[in-house]
């Protein structure tokens, strides 16, 4: 059967994947940041996951406000880089997992979740840098990915504890497909960042720092934390964060902490990054 073996959780910032694609990761702004994500490179060198249910957010790339679902995931063979307004990255696309996303999507459903089930999906900055910190710049990336969208950018999203929940039926999903696979989930997005009105450029290492810890030592509690606390403390776009809580929601409770980064600022964001194996 397939397994999820490990959880990486890590900030999307858009400038990171510009820096990268831009040959800049050098420079004194963007040296210690990427100097965070050097374990994590050859961590997953080792790991070698066969498939990665990525959870991120499309920031009005793929879907607009005629059409927002609250969950979804991806079944098809192929996305490609989105154009975000200055043209694609230049990254290799996305290969999907039709077979284990479309498992996934009738054992969640039947589980009473309602995804909304995407064939053509462009796949923006949340979903590809992410790859790109942890994977470098491959011709092509080493693993299929079945992106799962979260809305988190159109009023309401879903509550901490909905993810929590979302998780666990992810992980219901992937432990009965049929074939032997190490799954990996990822939580993207985050962690306290602002980017529009008066508090924009809001960043809360308190509140990070906190979030980080309960993450991995108390995720149940952490699930109960209301939307005003992330928008409030967080910053507007620090809700992102409820997406960490689906792939803690597919972890054991008690998990390895492998790794932990914290680095503020990216652009307007404060990036933090965890790795987490299961035993
Ligand atoms: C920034 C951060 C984000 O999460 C995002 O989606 C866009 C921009 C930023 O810090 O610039
Ligand atoms: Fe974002």
């Amino acid at each position: 059967m397939a397994r999820i073996n490990a959880s990486v959780y890590t900030s999307h910032v858009p400038a990171i994947g510009a820096a990268i694609d831009n040959g800049r990761t050098g420079e004194d702004y963007w040296k210690p940041l990427f100097a965070g994500y050097d374990y994590s490179r050859q961590w997953i060198a080792a790991r070698k996951p066969d498939v990665i249910l990525l959870v991120y957010n499309d920031h009005a790339s793929a879907f607009d406000a005629n059409f927002v679902p609250t969950f979804a995931i991806a079944t098809g063979e192929e996305f490609q880089p989105a154009d975000e307004g200055w043209g694609p990255r230049p990254v290799p696309p996305v290969k999907g997992h039709p077979r284990l996303a479309s498992h996934i999507a009738q054992s969640v459903i039947q589980d009473d979740f309602d995804l909304t089930v995407i064939n053509n999906l462009d796949v923006d900055h949340g979903l590809t840098v992410p790859l790109s910190l942890m994977f470098g710049q491959p011709e092509a990336w080493p693993c299929p990915v079945i992106p799962i969208a979260v809305n988190v950018v159109l009023y309401p999203p879903p509550s901490g504890s909905r993810c929590y929940a979302l998780g666990k039926a992810l992980r219901r999903a992937v432990e009965s497909f049929d074939e032997d696979l190490n799954v990996q989930i990822w939580g993207t997005g985050g962690m306290s960042h602002q980017l529009q009105g008066p508090r924009a450029g809001l960043i809360n290492a308190e509140f990070d720092n906190d979030f980080l810890d309960q993450l991995v030592t108390d995720p149940e509690a952490l699930s109960q934390k209301p939307h005003i606390d992330y928008v409030r403390l967080a910053g507007s776009e620090g809700i992102e964060l409820v997406m960490w809580l689906i792939a803690r929601g597919a972890m054991n409770d008690q998990v390895e902490q492998k790794h932990r980064f914290y680095h503020v600022p990216a652009s307007n964001t404060a990036v933090g990054h965890l790795i987490l194996e299961n035993h």
